[in-house]
């Protein structure tokens, strides 16, 4: 198998139910997905398909009914709790459509907080302080290392969000309508920005969307409707 065909990430079978007062609502009906290793996918779908129930499971956030999650070549739901944190602080990056940055932290100390998390301390840590500053630097944030969230705007949050996301070089991002929340010309930008890093470092991408203008810009494209991928919606992936 090429490189480029391995997969990061293939979901089997994965069920999801809610329960909603009496009823039992089931929101994911066995969702089958794969992803290649540096590849890029757009999940559409209307609101209430089912889209960030996935992402959560995927994310190694919440635990499916049924089915696998098998990331590079683990099957995580079956892991020991510890081993799956493990596996998804060193594969996993996230980037939320509200940001989700902690308000009395700056913008340098929440993309410095991965690092924390995962324990780092002293001279690594001043590393990935470095970094995290390069990072906003490039992202254009250089002016605003010191600003709360508070102080910034919903594209600059949501910058921040990024390189925050990508501080521990993660092999897949997960990006839940990253662009939900900004008028069209800033999400375009932080669009822009999500798929240059994505062609500079070589994660795969996992992006939930709205706007079928970046279909375009993804190998594939699936979309979703009541809890379920629809057959024909899967594009294969170019060799
Ligand atoms: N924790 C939960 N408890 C009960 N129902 C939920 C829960 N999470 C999601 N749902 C329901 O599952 C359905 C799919 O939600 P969601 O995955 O957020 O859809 P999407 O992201 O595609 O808009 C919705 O009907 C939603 O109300
Ligand atoms: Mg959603």
């Amino acid at each position: 198998m090429s490189e480029s065909t391995t997969p990061i990430l293939t979901v089997r079978g994965v069920r999801r139910s809610f329960q909603a007062g009496e009823r039992k609502l089931e929101v994911l009906h066995g969702v089958n997905l794969d992803l290649a290793a540096h590849g890029r996918l757009c999940l559409m779908g209307s609101s209430g398909a089912g889209k960030t129930t996935l992402l959560n499971i995927i994310g190694l956030l919440d635990r499916p009914d049924e089915g696998e999650v098998i990331l590079q070549g683990q099957d995580a739901w079956s892991l020991p709790n510890s081993s799956r944190a493990g596996l998804r602080n060193r594969a996993l990056g996230f980037v939320f459509q509200f940001y989700h940055l902690l308000p009395e932290l700056d913008a340098l100390e929440n993309t410095t907080l991965p690092a924390r998390l995962a324990g780092a301390r002293g001279a690594r840590l001043r590393e990935y302080r470095s970094k995290a500053k390069s990072s906003l630097e490039a992202f254009g944030l250089g002016q605003r290392l010191h600003h709360r969230p508070g102080k910034l705007s919903g594209g600059e949050q949501q910058r921040v969000a990024i390189a925050r996301a990508l501080l521990m070089e993660p092999q897949l991002l997960i990006a839940d309508e990253p662009t939900g929340n900004l008028d069209r010309a800033t999400g375009d930008r932080v669009l822009d920005l999500l798929f240059e890093e994505q062609q500079k470092r070589g994660f795969a991408l996992l992006l939930v969307t709205h706007d079928q203008r970046l279909a375009k810009r993804c190998e594939q494209i699936v979309h979703m409707e009541d809890g379920q991928i629809q057959a024909d919606s899967t594009t294969p992936i170019p060799h």
